[in-house]
This record gives structure tokens, sequence and C-alpha cells, in this order.
């Protein structure tokens, strides 16, 4: 299979097709208009690739994701969220040197620059996390300007990685006005993040082990996700020549919609809403299938998952097994699961091909080890940057072309302009 065939107009064309590593077929229509005049037409790009990636691989309707071929339970049991980062933006799992220096060199970039903490000052007590967190990042480029040296591409990379959990979790001391907690290097990245978040300055702070091993599982399953609405937006930003910070930051505010990384939260307050009304879930299954009604099942479907989604099972064991170890019981786990057992023997979700996705259970976890749930976006971000760089990386490495879509137009032909007062 080399060319595929199209007639329009009674005019052939001929273009090339594409297969990647795991079979996947794709038609090249890259001189279609300049040959036909016609393009295609694809809203919310459901049939549409955008580039060619060595990064992710999805089968939703098989349920595999694997970061540069390997599966996301394997890394999930066996990785280091730092570890999965480096194989996410180099390619490559570390040797035990490259993964030394790696955590060396974000160790030395944990800081932010004084005068930053400043802008904190002015964002309101009520400013969400996600909206900080996208105005902080973006700043960054006002202090580390854009280079196209290769080196100080590399030293950027590292300042975000390494400051984007500093700018997380002086957000949330901001809303709850505590004094921040500054970086500590001695400890590793997800244990300093937990320290920044929790401690105060009045008691020693005594890190959970099961908090630590759980976050840093959540974060590795988190970390990218192929072409999703914020990855995409990050390589249509950055295709633009717009710099690391500014382009991550775009990231970071699509990521932000209930229908993406906000779903996390939209679920707590679905599974509460659920609760408080009695628990009557039946009533909120009929609401969701309900087509005049603007409801959904937050935390349900997917546009890639069609069988199930391998992160929202690992999530869901790591819901039971950090509500254990804690000691903890939340009444919103039973919601969720008793939601879920209803929801996938309906006729409605099980047509629709509608599983719990990776928000479902998310949010319980965080939930359990006692983050507020406006943080639970800025998790994920913090989970999705090595991603998001390794997909800007790839862009600026294949020497992207501007992403520009083309669109077809259905408004006003021609027509002349009426004066003021004649309207
Ligand atoms: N509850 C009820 N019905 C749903 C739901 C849901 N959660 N999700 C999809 N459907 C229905 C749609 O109404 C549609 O029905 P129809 O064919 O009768 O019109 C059908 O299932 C297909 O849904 P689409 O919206 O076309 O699917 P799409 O791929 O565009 O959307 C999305 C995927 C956005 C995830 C959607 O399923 C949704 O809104 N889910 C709830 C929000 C959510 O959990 N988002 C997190 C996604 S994961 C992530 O970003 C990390």
């Amino acid at each position: 299979m080399s060319t595929a065939k199209l007639i329009l107009d009674g005019q052939e064309y001929e273009m090339p097709v594409t297969v990647g590593s795991e079979g996947e077929v794709g038609i090249d229509i890259a001189k279609l208009r300049a040959h036909s005049r016609a393009i295609t037409l694809d809203p919310g790009y459901g049939n549409t690739g955008s580039c060619e990636s060595a990064i992710t691989f999805i089968d939703g309707e098989n349920g595999i994701l694997r970061y540069r071929g390997y599966n996301i339970d394997e890394l999930a049991e066996k990785a280091s969220f730092v570890e999965v980062a480096y194989l996410m933006i180099y390619g490559e799992l570390p040797t035990h040197a490259e993964l030394d220096d790696f955590r060396h060199r974000l160790s030395q970039h944990t800081m932010l620059h004084e005068d930053m903490k400043k802008f904190y000052e002015g964002f309101p007590p009520s400013a969400h996390p996600m909206s900080v967190l996208s105005t902080m990042v973006a700043s960054l480029s006002t202090y580390y300007p854009n280079s196209d040296d290769e080196e100080d591409i590399d030293l950027n990379i590292i300042r975000l990685l390494a400051k984007l959990k500093t700018i997380a979790a002086f957000s949330y001391k901001k809303s709850i006005g505590q004094p921040f907690v500054y970086p500590q290097n001695h400890l590793d990245f997800v244990a300093d993040f937990l320290h920044m978040m929790f401690a105060v300055p009045t008691e020693p702070y005594e890190l959970s082990e099961t908090v630590h091993e759980a976050l840093d599982m959540l974060l590795i399953l988190h970390a990218d996700h192929e072409q999703n609405c914020s990855t995409s937006t990050v390589r249509m930003v950055g295709s633009s020549g717009a710099d690391l910070f500014s382009t991550i930051s775009a990231g970071v505010s699509a990521l932000s919609g209930p229908l993406h990384g906000g779903a996390n939260m939209a679920v707590i307050r679905m599974l509460k809403g659920i609760r408080d009304d009695g628990g009557d879930y039946d009533k909120y299954i009929a609401k969701a299938k309900d087509k005049n009604d603007p409801f959904r099942l937050m935390g349900f479907g997917h546009r890639v998952y069609k069988n199930f989604d391998p992160r929202a099972r690992l999530i869901k064991d790591a819901a039971d097994r950090v509500l254990a170890r804690l000691g903890h019981s939340d009444p919103l786990l039973d919601i969720a699961k008793h939601l879920e057992r209803i929801a996938l023997e309906d006729e409605y979700f099980v047509e629709r091909k509608l599983y719990p996705n990776l928000d479902f259970y998310s949010g319980i976890v965080y939930r359990a080890m006692g983050l507020p749930t406006n943080m639970f976006t800025v998790l994920f971000a913090m989970g999705r940057l090595p991603g998001w760089i390794a997909q800007w990386k790839e862009m600026r490495d294949q020497k992207s072309r501007i992403h520009r879509p083309r669109q077809i137009y259905t408004g006003y032909t021609e027509r002349s302009y009426v004066p003021l007062d004649e309207r």
C-alpha cells in the first residue's frame, strides 16, 4: 500500500501513504490543495495526523499506552518520574551516570528569581492556581531569553522542569496564606515538591512514603499522551518560533479546560454533588444520557480510548492502596465505584464505548494526599511537562513548518459597506 486515490469532480489525484512503526496508516495530503484546490475538513481533528512522532504510542482500541516503546504499566511500576522525564526528552532510559547528572542539574535550578515572588503578591487570593501557573511560566521568558544555541535550549529545559514545581507549590501557599517554603536541593524531585507544599516554619515536616510513591506514579501516568489538546497547542505555538516558556504556558492554559485536564476537578465536584443530592446515581446516569441536559459524566469517555484507559486502572488501584495505607476512607471513592459499575452496564455507555478515563480516580488519590481540589490540574501539568517539552523539542528538530490550518468559509459573499446613518 503506497498510494491512495481521490476522485474529485471526475479528476483523479494520487497521494502517498505513510505507515508508522506500529502499522498506523496516514494518507499524505500535503500536496492536495496545490493540485486540486480542495482541502480536507475535519472539525475536532479526529482523523487528522498533524505530525509524525516517535514519543508516545496509543492504541485506543486495545487500551495500550507506551512512552518511547515502554508500556505504561511497566514504567509506573518500575521507574521514577525523573527517569521517565529523561526518557521522554532525550529518547532513551538514562544510565546511572546520566540519571545522577540529570538529577543534579534539576536540583541546581529549583529556585525562582526573588523578584518573581512579587508577582504572587499581585494575584488575588482567589486566583486559580492554573491561571497563576500559566502566568508564572510565561514570565520565565523575561528572565531567561530565547536562544537557538542547543546548550542554552537544554538549560532552559532543565530550568523549566526544576522551577515548575516551585511555582506550583508557591501558588498553593499563596492560596492558603502560608509563607513560601523554599526548595531543598538534597531532596528528590517529588519529596522536594511535597516539602514545599506541606512544610510550615513552625514544625518539622514528615514525608509520607505512601504519598511520595503515589505521587511519583501519578506524575508518570500523566507524562505524555500524544497529540491531545494541550500538546497540539504546544506544537502549534512552538511552530511560530515562540520561546519554550511562552509555548509551555499556552499548553498549561489549554490543559485547564474542564474537557481536558480540568476534568479531574470536575469529577470531584460531580461526586460531591451526587453525594449531597442523596446519592441518587440513577438520576445522574439519566441526566448524562439526556441530550437536552448539558450534564456529562465527568471522567468518562475519551477521544482515543474505546476499550479502557490503562492509566485509569492503575489509578483506581492506587486509590485503594493509598486510602488503605493512610487509614482513610473516602465516601467519594465508594460513589465513584458505584457510578462506574452502573455506567459500564448501561447500554448508552456501552454502545458509545465510554469508559472511566485517567481523571475519574486521580482526584480521589489527590484528596487522600491532602491536596485541595483546585491544585489537581496543576499536578496534571507537572506530570505532563516532560511530554510537552519532548514534543516541542521533536517539533523543532523536525524543522516543522508553522502550523496553519485552512478553513471552509461559510460567511457572506462580497457586499457593500452601508453608511452608519443608513443602518
Ligand atoms: N457523559 C455522557 N455522554 C458522553 C460523555 C460523558 N462523559 N462523553 C461522551 N458522551 C457521548 C456524547 O454525547 C456523544 O454521544 P452521541 O454520539 O449520541 O452524540 C458520544 O458519547 C461521543 O462523544 P463526543 O463528545 O463526540 O466524544 P469526543 O471524543 O469529542 O469527546 C471527551 C471526548 C471530551 C473526553 C468526552 O467524552 C467528555 O466530555 N468527557 C467528559 C469530560 C472528561 O472526562 N474529560 C477528560 C478527558 S481525558 C483528559 O483530557 C486527560
